[in-house]
């Protein structure tokens, strides 16, 4: 699958490298992309870097990891560029990098998923990689044994699913749980934040039922992780 990550720093960095290392056509993006060649010449093989719209342009799925506090600007200026991609978000607030708009967000009782519906109309749009810290990522990537969970929210039923065959790819058991509405059952300080829950704990905790899954979302044409 063609894969643009935009912001490839602690969590988009490590997430393109297990997506490239499984065989997907990844291209990795900065606003200095020359800062990536170290990341890129690590990966060898067809791994290439660019600028965020070259990002856009490349992926069919893109992985959007970027300071939660740049989410809305960033979703007004590629509005167009953006529109019927999937993007897998994994943005948290964080009141002393992203300031007042993170304790909108926290104090909204709404979750995260009903804001980036908001900031990204028309983009297929799924909550994922956003509960568990980069270095549990890092050194749980295809354990033996159950493998880390990862919960899933997106309104779209086969964004839904392309996430979760990404996730397989990467290394870790996807858990859908909802739209994304419901990613307000992961958001910081939930239950299974920060706990590098395996997929059974995550699922055991958060009890999504196959109807909580985007009920009644209409399924869209698209790519699956078989294209890679
Ligand atoms: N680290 C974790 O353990 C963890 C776990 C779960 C979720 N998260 C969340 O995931 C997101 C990324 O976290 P991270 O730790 O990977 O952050 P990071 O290491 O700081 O990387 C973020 C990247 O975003 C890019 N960026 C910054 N401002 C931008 C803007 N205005 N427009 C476009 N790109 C911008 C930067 O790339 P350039 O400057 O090169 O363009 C930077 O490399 C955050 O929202 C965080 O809350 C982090």
């Amino acid at each position: 699958m063609k894969i643009g990550i935009i912001g490839s720093g602690h969590i988009g960095g490590l997430i393109g490298t297990l997506w490239s290392r499984a065989g997907h056509d990844v291209l990795f993006s900065s606003r200095h992309p020359e800062t990536l060649d170290d990341l890129v010449a690590s990966l060898g093989g067809p791994a290439r870097r660019g600028t965020p719209d070259a990002a856009i342009a490349h992926g069919d799925v893109l992985l959007l990891s970027i300071p939660f506090g740049a989410l809305p600007e960033f979703g007004q200026a590629k509005r167009d560029a953006l529109a019927g991609k999937v993007v897998l978000e994994t943005g948290n607030p964080n009141l002393r990098r992203d300031g007042g708009m993170a304790a909108d967000v926290l104090q909204s009782g709404e979750g995260t998923g009903a804001f980036l519906r908001k900031w990204f109309p028309g983009v297929r749009m799924v909550r994922a990689f956003s509960t568990v810290w980069d270095g549990t990522l890092a050194t749980g990537a295809h354990r033996v044994g159950p493998r880390i969970g990862i919960p899933l929210a997106s309104d779209d039923a086969d964004a839904l699913d392309v996430a979760s065959r990404l996730v397989l790819d990467a290394g870790f058991d996807p858990v859908p749980v909802g739209g994304l509405d419901q990613a307000l059952r992961f958001d910081v300080g939930t239950a299974v934040y920060d706990t590098g829950m395996s997929g059974d704990e995550v699922r055991a905790t958060l009890n999504p039922k196959p109807a909580d899954v985007v009920e009644g979302a209409p399924r869209k044409q698209g790519p699956t992780s078989h294209d890679a």
